[in-house]
């Protein structure tokens, strides 16, 4: 596998200066490989945040000049997340706490008798919102045309309603696997939806960190993602998307901000007028911070220019796979093959090891922040070990022999912000453990494996 050269520098993001200590003596700079779980905060967005602070002031509420600020500001965020998705003019932006949230509010505005379509694949903050409608849960594909000839079959054989025609239904789908980090035919299956008079929901938690997301072009009803993956860890994320749904529900949260006129009935009740717009799902004070930050992060992608940092990202990715194909004790995971097009997000097994203990070898002694377990996908990490996810493997004994399948898997993710020299010392450390073994002895804490330091 040849590895081509870097395009553009990485951009600059908080903690890269950052040591730990190491078990074997001595500090390293932190090499955090784990941005699918969470990801470093831009400077740039750390320094329009700190910019901001001193003119914070609430939302929506106050007659002060810096509350006119602050809602303007909140206002104005909404707009630029908007063009960053590319949202139609009609769409509606509604600020949430991260991806879960906003499915779940996606999943609280269903229609009734709504029918959802879910492959198994998913990420649980996909998997699981559901629970108020009837769910067709979709098996693995093996190729992205099989994933779209397995939507087409499921819709096609949906439940047809009494007055003879289809209800309504939802398909939900992941634009980027996060723990594969493979790339899923979004529009093709966006068409097939539509064909089949479905709606379809995109999880971009882990693409809209990597590439544009187009909502006109991909044609998708609704986007979700979440902001501390996005660079802008201040708690907030995104439900964008068609507004009809999302007007005729019941607001997400009861309260002010929600509500645009409450009066007491004769009866001694109340009445509510609930706003239509994006605000209807917003109760409560807005977290202007979050929103501003994500904003902030989305201009500073695009100043950026996607073009350069997928060029970088791909040469990273070139770099990892070379450097874990020459360690024939370690497989990558996947659903769609080698060639398949994916993001900085990769997932792999050792032979031999137990992934808490590879994982925390690396981290103790070579200052690596990777993941290690199921990754919240458990049906598709069970699909692609083979194996039980619900077993627990013990730290310090490999948990399975070379040629066995293993109980569990170590995820290495990266993007914008990752130097080259944090995947070149990640994959001269994943050979080393591997002809050398650890330098520590490990046990498991709580479930986790930690380096012993008793003795
Ligand atoms: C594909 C995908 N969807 C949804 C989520 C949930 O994101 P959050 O935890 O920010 O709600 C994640 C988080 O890892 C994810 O990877």
């Amino acid at each position: 596998m040849s590895v081509s050269t870097a395009v553009c520098a990485p951009l600059p993001v908080l903690g890269r200066d950052v040591t730990v200590p190491l078990v074997t003596g001595g500090e390293v700079t932190y090499a955090a490989l784990d941005y699918a779980a969470s990801a470093p905060a831009l400077q740039r967005v750390w320094d329009d945040v700190a910019a901001y602070a001193p003119y914070y002031g609430s939302v929506h509420r106050g007659a002060g000049y810096l509350s006119q600020l602050s809602t303007d500001l909140f206002e104005n965020a909404r707009r630029t997340v908007a063009e960053f998705l590319d949202c139609r003019a009609d769409d509606q932006l509604v600020f949430t706490r991260s991806t879960t949230d906003s499915l779940n509010l996606l999943a609280a505005a269903l229609p009734a008798d709504c029918q959802v379509f879910v492959f198994e694949t998913e990420h649980h903050a996909s998997l699981l919102p559901w629970k108020n409608a009837r769910v067709t849960y979709l098996d693995a594909p093996r190729t992205p045309q099989q994933a779209v000839r397995t939507l087409e079959r499921a819709l096609a054989d949906r439940t047809v309603s009494i007055e003879g025609g289809y209800g309504p239904a939802l398909v939900c789908v992941t634009g980027a696997s996060n723990v594969t980090g493979e790339l899923w035919p979004v529009r093709e299956l966006a068409a097939a939806a539509h064909a089949h008079g479905a709606r379809i929901v995109l999880d971009a938690a882990q693409l809209a960190p990597h590439h544009p997301v187009s909502v006109q072009d991909l044609d998708v009803d609704w986007v979700a993602f979440s902001g501390h993956k996005l660079y802008a860890p201040f708690g907030s994320g995104v439900l964008a998307g068609r507004a009809d749904w999302l007007r005729e529900a019941e607001p997400y949260l009861a309260g002010g901000g929600a509500s645009r006129k409450v009066t007491r009935r004769e009866d001694g009740g109340v009445d509510v007028e609930w706003h239509e717009s994006a605000a209807r799902h917003e109760a409560g004070s807005p977290n202007v911070i979050g929103a501003y930050s994500i904003a902030s992060a989305c201009k500073a992608l695009t100043e950026a220019g996607f073009d350069d940092l997928v060029a970088r990202e791909q040469y990273l990715i070139e770099k990892v796979r070379a450097g874990l194909a020459e360690v024939p004790e370690v497989r990558v995971l996947s659903l769609f093959g080698d060639d398949a097009p994916r993001v900085g997000v990769i997932s792999f097994v050792v032979d031999g090891w137990n992934s808490s203990h590879f994982a925390a070898a690396l981290s103790a002694e070579y200052g690596i922040g990777v993941r290690d377990g199921l990754f919240c996908a458990h049906p598709l990490v069970r699909t692609l070990l083979g194996s039980d996810p619900q077993a627990q493997g013990e730290c310090g004994a490999p948990e399975a022999a070379p040629g066995e399948k293993s109980l569990n898997a170590i995820r290495v993710s990266f993007g914008a912000g990752t130097p080259d020299e944090h995947v070149e010392r990640f994959v001269e450390a994943v050979k080393e453990l591997v002809t050398d073994g650890a330098k520590w002895n490990y046990r498991t804490e709580d479930g986790r494996c930690v380096p012993d330091t008793s003795a």
